[in-house]
This record gives C-alpha cells, structure tokens and sequence, in this order.
C-alpha cells in the first residue's frame, strides 16, 4: 500500500515528540490507518538539531515553504505556531491541494474562518485535535462523539501553565511571581508566557470549542479574557476555607441571548472532580442535554501527549484521504451551509454569581452600608464572612458570595461600594460557577 507522505514544519518539542512517537508506534498506527504514515521530509532552521533528530530517515531543509510546495508530500503538519508565517504556509499547502495538520491554536482562533473557507474550496482537510488541550481528544468528542446532543456549555482548564502556578500557590502558600518562574523552568508556558498567565492561550482554545460545539464562526476578537496575574493568594485561601477552588477556566455557554466566551479565575466548588485537577493538567466539562455532564482530563502539554493528537489527526486524514470532501466530518462539526451567526454576549451581559472581597473599617455598621449598597442594586447575597482583624489592626477582610446576577449590576455596585468611606482601597471581585449539581 502506498505511503501516506507528511511534510513537517517544525522540530521543536512537539514536532520531535510527533517524529518519535510516529517511528516507535508505526506498525501499530499502521493498522489502524490501512497504509504507512511516513515523513518525508522536515523543515526546521536548526539543521543541526533536525539531523541529529531524524538520523537520515528522511529529508531535512531549512525552507518550510520548499515542503509546503513538495509534490511528494500529502500531509503538511505545521508545529511553527504563531499566526505570521504559519498562517502563509498553511495557506499555501491547502492551495497546493495538501492536507493540514495543525496544534496552532492562536492560528486558528485568529484566522480559522479563512482557513477553513479556503480548505473547503479546495476539498482538503485541516485537522487540529493537538490545538486545545494536547493529548486530551476533546476535539473529536465535542465533534463526533457528542453529536447527538445540543450543547449548552462547556468549561475547561485548558492552560497547564495556570493551573499549575494556582496549584502551587494553593497547596505551598507561594507567590504568583515565585512559581511562574518554577513553570517556565519546567518549560511548561508558552514562548511568551504572557499568553498563559494572562488567560490568551486559554482564550484562543476557548474560541475553537465554542466554534465546534455551537456552530459558530471563531470570534477570539469578541473573548472576554482575564488572567491571573493579579490574583491574590489570600483570596486563594479564602476561597478554600469556604469550600471552593479558585481554577483559570475558559467558558462558553449557549443562552437565550446569545454566546458567552470568556476566560477568568473562577471559583468552583472544591468538591467537583473538575476543582481537583491540579498542576499542569488539564480537564474539560462539555454539558450535552441528552448525555449531562462529560469530564475528558489529561495532558494539556508536552512533546509525546501532543504528538498523540497530532498522529490521531494523521490516522483520521490517513483514512478519509480518498473520501468525498462531503462526507468528510465537518472541519467545525457542523456542515459549512449550517453555521450560524450567534452573538457572543459582552461581559457586561453575562450573569455570574461572585465572590467580593473588601477591605472595611472594624465598626459598628459596617456591613448595614454594605448590604444596603447591595440591596439598592438587587444583588443578594448568599453568604457573609467577616475575618479578624490581625494583631493591632483596625481593618478586616470582609467576603461576601452573591447569588446570580448580571456583571452590569455588580460592577455599579462595586464602584458604589467603593466610594463608601468604611471601605479600603478596591473591592476584589472574582467570578463563581456552579458546574452542575
Ligand atoms: N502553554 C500551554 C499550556 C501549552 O500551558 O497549557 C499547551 O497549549
């Protein structure tokens, strides 16, 4: 049988990953595909590195754009990243009649809608299972698994940077600062890692699930997106103390106003199995109205779990290759003709519970003003913790859970309980959700 051929573009450690993993598994993978999956040939600038990788099995150039223009090649995976040259590339290979497999996510929550155009006309497939969560398959889950059902909303922690500096913070007390460098040592965040810590990477792969799970274009541009950088380990604390985990979680859900998609640290009970995935893992929640919940947990990064995703991709092209394009899945789960133009909701629309923390004056009356702030703008409050004021001090933290209210609410309250004169300095707000029952 003859040859599946992959052009790969990039040898970093995903593309190393997917290079040995392929030569180790081959018969195996070869099973399951029908023919061999081989790569041919392999762009990467540091030749040197590429060589010492490959050992003479196949090509290795320092031009990307000589493999995207191979007429060996079927299969281009482009593990480049960013969206400059990627995006000319992958352009170029779906031009050329090649198929893409992609694990760049910020690619394609920016520029997926022209991409995606631009293979259908051309009858090729891009896959990006290796694009949100890393090993996890909750592409095709999302798309093929669940079809079944209309989903109404999905909640991941899809950066394993953040969810190991969280954890960290959580169980070793640390800082934010000291252990965003522990993650970078491991080698955990992205290249800039500005893109995990403050929410980015989970945004773009947050804007990927809302696409295949609603049917809706990719509208990274519309994300409300919110890191953690300015997250405080005492709220950490507070958090647990009353039964919850504060997770960085990307959020999309149907509503009968429209799409909400954002990205912030959230407090969920400490009690679902989502609020115990911790270091760098990562878990997604997808709420389907026929199956409930569904939990799909696993390696978010790292060269061999990556390259799994990568290589089921290829598997799945491997098969469907000599297909009618029509009778392909659909690159977004939904047939081209069938996406619709949801609007995605403004934060100030969507509707959360929250928590607050203030800093008060220790006196009488203190929380009456509060309270009657909270009163006037129809936010009620689900639970009050005052805590003591530490040796000589004549402040308090003061926390108060609210239940459901709209984020335009809270946010004339806050600054209405900002101006109170028994409040300190600005109010800490950070968003909950109950995840199910
Ligand atoms: N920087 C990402 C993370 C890598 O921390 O999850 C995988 O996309």
């Amino acid at each position: 049988m003859k040859p599946m051929n992959i052009g790969l573009l990039g040898l970093g450690t995903v593309g190393a990953g997917t290079y040995t993993v392929l030569s180790r598994n081959a018969e195996e993978i070869t099973r399951r595909a029908g023919r061999p999956i081989r790569i041919v040939v392999v762009a990467e600038k540091n030749l040197v590195r590429a060589n010492e990788i490959v050992k003479g099995t196949c090509r290795v150039v320092d031009d990307a754009f000589a493999v995207v223009n191979d007429p060996e090649v079927d299969v281009v995976i482009e593990l480049i990243g960013g969206y400059g040259v990627a995006r000319e590339l992958v352009l170029k290979a779906i031009a050329n009649g090649k198929h893409v497999v992609t694990a760049n996510k910020a690619l394609l929550a920016m520029h997926g809608n022209e991409i995606f155009a631009e293979a259908q006309k051309k009858g090729v497939m891009v896959a990006f299972e290796a694009a949100v969560a890393g090993g996890i398959p909750i592409i095709k889950a999302v798309r093929e698994g669940l079809s079944a059902n209309r989903i109404e909303w999905i909640a991941g922690i899809i950066n394993g940077t953040t969810n190991f500096i969280l954890s960290e913070m959580r169980e070793k007390g640390l800082s934010f600062d000291s252990v965003l460098k522990e993650a970078q040592r491991l080698g955990y965040a992205e290249a800039d890692p500005t893109f995990d810590i403050e929410g980015v990477d989970a945004g773009h792969k947050i804007t990927i699930l809302s696409s295949i799970a609603f049917g809706i274009p990719m509208q990274f541009d519309k994300a409300y997106v919110e890191g953690i950088s300015k997250l405080d380990g005492k709220d950490i604390r507070y958090a647990e103390e009353m039964g919850y985990r504060i997770k960085l979680l990307g959020i999309t859900k149907r509503s009968n106003a429209g799409v909400e998609l954002r990205v912030h640290p959230t407090l969920i009970p400490a009690k679902r199995l989502i609020a115990n995935v911790e270091g760098a893992m990562n878990a997604v929640v997808v709420q389907g109205d026929a199956v409930g919940p569904t939990l799909y947990y696993g390696k978010g990064a790292g060269a061999e779990p990556t390259a799994s995703a990568v290589i089921a991709d290829l598997v799945d092209v491997t098969r469907l290759h000599t297909a009618d394009p029509e009778h392909r899945v659909p690159h977004l789960a939904f047939q081209p003709d069938q996406m619709v133009d949801l609007p995605i909701l403004p934060i100030a629309e969507v509707q959360s519970c929250y928590y607050l923390r203030l800093r008060v004056q220790d006196e009488p009356g203190v929380l009456a003003d509060i309270t009657r702030v909270l009163a006037d703008e129809k936010i009620s409050i689900d639970a009050v913790i005052q805590k003591e004021p530490g040796e000589g001090e004549k402040e308090a933290d003061l926390i108060l859970l609210t239940h459901l209210i709209s984020e335009k609410w809270m946010n004339g309250a806050i600054s209405k309980l900002e101006k109170l004169p028994v409040v300190v300095g600005k109010v800490t707000r950070i968003r909950m959700e109950e995840l199910g029952k």
